[in-house]
């Protein structure tokens, strides 16, 4: 199964009432396994979660903490854009390097890096100096990257 029908499939099962815009993520983990997820929302609007958070939150449920590449699908008249908080999400967990492939439904796409989906990215070193813990260790992107 490629990246793109992971998100299609996984798209019909957003639960989307309030906005009506229903979203897929699939993500390639460095298992070489796909994870994907859809946006959830909420009556209480902000508790609702985004496409990415649930794919990231499949990955890393199934033992795995990095990924290689990522494809978000939505409707609209353009490829969707993931939120800022998603990229920071998924910049935990992958390198500057990792495509994202930005899609909608007519088959329109973008493909970004996250270094220029997100420049500047908060990382650990901003807390001054090396990770402590050994799962953020594993994941320093300037230690891995
Ligand atoms: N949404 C995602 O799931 N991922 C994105 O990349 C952009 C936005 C969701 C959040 C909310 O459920 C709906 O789209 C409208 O913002």
């Amino acid at each position: 199964m490629s990246l793109l029908d992971a998100a299609t499939a996984v798209r019909e099962n957003a639960y989307a009432p309030y906005s009506g815009f229903r979203v897929g993520a699939a993500l390639r983990g460095s298992d070489g396994r796909i994870y994907a997820g859809c946006n959830v929302e909420n009556v209480a609007y902000p508790e609702g979660t985004c496409a990415e958070a649930g794919a990231i939150a499949a990955m890393v449920a199934a033992g795995v903490t990095r990924l290689q590449e990522v494809l978000v699908l939505a409707g609209g008249p353009a490829p969707v854009a993931p939120c800022g908080g998603c990229r920071q999400k998924l910049r935990e967990f992958g390198g500057p390097d990792v495509v994202v492939t930005m899609r909608n439904t007519d088959g329109a796409q973008i493909r970004q890096t996250l270094a220029e989906l997100l420049p500047g990215a908060f990382d650990a070193h901003q807390m001054g100096g090396k990770a402590t813990a050994p799962d953020m260790a594993a994941n320093d992107p300037m230690t891995k990257d």
